[in-house]
């Protein structure tokens, strides 16, 4: 199965990715985890992609397409993977076809996660995750059982750095201008399955699996 999960800033795709991955047993691929972790270790990725995240704008397509392309030629993606944030432009949906046509692989379905902007605010001003084990929650659809702390791996848990009104506001109109046109791309290509990402995150996962099946 290889699935791409689009969808605005606090669409649910990060969560709808991680539930997909345990259903199917392929890896979740975030191109916005990788980057936090390379934040995370002071690596060269990290310093240059830590100012365009910290204002919310992309990270330049050369960066995050040989990021992918490495990626997705691993041994763990041999029988699919679930790309969550990745691709958000048009240029990088046109290099990620070339290399899984040039690797004999195509893309199967993308679930497009529709929510409005308001809704969008107040699950990313909401949301916190864990630094150790990427956990995620959310202080009202999702509570940690005891404050600040995560359920999974007792980790202290953190608001991301780019969760602030303006910077959330700033990739709301990234994604406009960069992103949704991806839509369109994907609708000519004949793969691009629309779900209401509104309602509870079980209500979301079964509505997208019907998309996959
Ligand atoms: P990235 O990490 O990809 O962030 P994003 O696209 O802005 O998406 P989020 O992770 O904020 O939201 P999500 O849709 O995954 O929602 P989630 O499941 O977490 O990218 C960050 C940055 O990295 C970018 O701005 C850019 O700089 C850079 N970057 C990354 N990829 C790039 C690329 N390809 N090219 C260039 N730059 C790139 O849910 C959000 C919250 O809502 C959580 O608290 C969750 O618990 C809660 N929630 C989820 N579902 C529900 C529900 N149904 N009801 C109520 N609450 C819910």
């Amino acid at each position: 199965m290889r699935l791409i999960l689009l969808g605005p800033p606090g669409a649910g795709k990060g969560t709808q990715a991680k539930m997909l991955k345990e259903q199917f047993g392929v890896p979740q691929i975030s191109t916005g985890d990788i980057l936090r972790q390379a934040v995370k270790d002071n690596t060269e990725l990290g310093i240059q992609a830590k100012s365009f995240m910290d204002v919310g704008k992309l990270v330049p397509d050369e960066v995050v397409i040989g990021l992918i392309k490495e990626r997705i030629k691993q041994d763990d993606c041999e029988a699919g993977f679930i790309l969550d944030g990745f691709p958000r432009t048009i240029l990088q949906a046109e290099k990620l076809s070339e290399t899984l046509t040039e690797m004999g692989l195509a893309i199967d379905t993308v679930v497009n996660l529709e929510v409005n902007a308001e809704e969008v605010i107040s699950r990313l001003a909401g949301r916190s995750t864990c630094p150790d084990c990427g956990g995620m929650f959310h202080e009202e659809s999702r509570p940690p059982k005891v404050s600040g702390v995560c359920d999974g791996c007792g980790g202290l848990l953190a608001q991301r750095e780019d969760d602030n009104a303006e910077t959330i506001l700033k990739r709301l109109d990234v994604y406009q201008e960069s992103t949704a046109p991806l839509k369109q791309f994907y609708k000519k290509q004949g793969n691009l399955k629309t779900v209401s990402a509104r309602g509870s995150v079980e209500e979301i996962f079964s509505r997208v699996l019907e998309m996959v099946k």
